[in-house]
């Protein structure tokens, strides 16, 4: 495929409605449980991003019946628990890290090997992680050095329930080992320090399993999955990603003069850490119409141009917005002081190296920032950054969205080398942000 670079000029002011596609932890998470629930399901709102569409690949090669219809819900026909069939060839997961290490733990517990494989960014992320604890539970696995994909799940007929705490906050390994626990007779636990998106507990309580969480005394909580349930056809409504939406809510911060809404975003208080970042450097962002859709709370945000301060960023909010540092780095290089973002270890492992890429980008558009073990500081003036880079994102999405949004309020335009990954999480950004009001526009050749 060929690199597709784009420029972001200053906008004058955006405004206007919209909506961001859906939720792509729900979206991953609904296909995998519609593909193995017994009966129909169906799926409203979801993500028809990259990442996802390739999930859904994954389940048709398992096994599952899954169409979308052409109204854009899309149906499945599940395999019941334990019930997936050996793919006939490799499972290519694309750029997406989620779609693969929860599917290792869904096959490591199916008596058949499936080999695993994806774009270059994907190939180079750590899968011990997963294939460590699974492993424990019965699986084998042959991958590249430092437990790399391509890799084979060689799945067991007699997996054996575990009860393990994880080593680092991941809701992704997490949900590996509570897949894994579906089709593994016995309770399988796993015990977290820090509570991580707990989609997963939430989605397969709707499907019909038994799952309990206990919070333990020194606060750490300890999920329970008793194996083998039966799962039903579930109807699911998708809510917009929050991650997405982060994108336009910082743009119509940063550019003077905005006011957007952006409806029905998830708010989930396990993924809001952004907004209550946010909030606290003195944006203007409004929640209107909370409501519950499909299980998940959503609300449209009001959001007007504001002008932000630095505020310090403590570790433990990490795992509520560890998507959304490389937009909250932007937002603080706008600010007046200084942002101290604090135990950003994971960020190193995402579709990149995203604290090298944005103290590398930053810095290069004339941002004054310490990188001091895992910590980014950014020391903002108030004033506008100086922009007028070109940028490597490094099949890195929200790298690349970020920087586009810092472009339309820096003094000079602000460059990327290639836009594709966008289409992983955020099908629809450019031409979504233009109609806001952005100026971003593709590099001649
Ligand atoms: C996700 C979990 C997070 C997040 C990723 C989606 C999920 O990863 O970064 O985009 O859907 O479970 P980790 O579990 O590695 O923190």
């Amino acid at each position: 495929m060929s690199a597709k670079p784009l420029i972001s000029h200053a906008a004058a002011s955006l405004s206007g409605q919209v909506r961001v596609p859906g939720d792509k932890s729900i979206s991953h998470r609904a296909l995998m449980f519609g593909a193995l629930a017994i009966g129909q399901s169906s799926i409203e709102g979801l993500l028809e991003g990259e990442d996802v569409l390739r999930t859904a690949a994954a389940m048709r090669a398992l096994g599952a019946e899954v169409t979308r219809g052409g109204d854009g819900r899309w149906t499945l026909f599940g395999r019941g628990v334990g019930g997936l069939a050996e793919p006939e060839d490799v499972l290519d997961m694309g750029n997406a890290g989620t779609g693969a290490r929860l599917l290792m733990g869904l096959v490591a517990s199916h008596p058949f090997t499936s080999v695993f494989t994806g774009d270059a960014s994907l190939r180079s992320r750590p899968m011990r992680r997963v294939t460590e604890p699974l492993g424990r539970m019965g699986a084998g696995f042959v991958g590249r050095s430092g437990g790399r994909l391509p890799l084979a799940v060689i799945g067991t007929a007699s997996p054996i329930p575990i009860s393990y705490e994880l080593p680092m906050p991941s809701a992704q390994v997490k949900s590996a080992v509570l897949l894994a626990g579906l089709n593994t007779p016995g309770t399988t636990t796993v015990i977290e320090r820090e509570a991580t998106r707990d989609h997963t507990e939430l989605m397969l309580r709707g499907f019909g399993a038994k799952l309990t969480v206990e919070v333990l005394a020194n606060g750490a909580r300890a999920i329970s999955l008793t194996g083998q349930p039966e799962l039903t056809g579930q109807s699911i409504k998708v809510p917009a990603d929050p991650s997405s939406a982060a994108f336009p809510v910082v743009a119509a911060l940063l550019v003077a003069g905005s006011a957007i809404t952006v409806q029905a975003v998830g708010t989930n208080p396990l993924r809001c850490g952004l907004y209550q970042t946010l909030l606290e450097m003195g944006a203007d962002i409004t929640y209107a119409n909370a409501r519950v859709e499909g299980g998940e709370p959503v609300a449209d945000l009001l959001v007007r141009g504001s002008e932000l301060k630095g505020v310090d960023v403590p570790p433990e909010r990490a795992p509520s917005m560890i998507d959304e540092y490389p937009i909250l780095a932007v937002a603080a290089a706008f600010a007046k002081g200084t942002t101290r973002m604090r135990g950003l270890a994971e960020l190193r492992v995402k579709e990149s190296d995203r604290l090298a890429a944005m103290a590398r980008g930053l810095e290069a558009a004339g941002v004054t920032l310490e990188v001091e073990g895992d910590d980014l500081i950014v020391h903002g003036d108030g004033g506008l950054p100086e922009g007028g880079v070109s940028v490597p994102v490094n099949l890195d999405h929200r790298i690349a969205m970020s920087f586009l949004v810092m472009g339309m309020a820096s003094r000079r335009p602000v460059q990327i080398d290639d836009a594709s990954a966008i289409d992983t999480s955020f099908p629809g950004f450019t031409e979504m942000m233009n109609g806001l009001g952005a100026k971003i526009s593709r590099v001649a050749e």
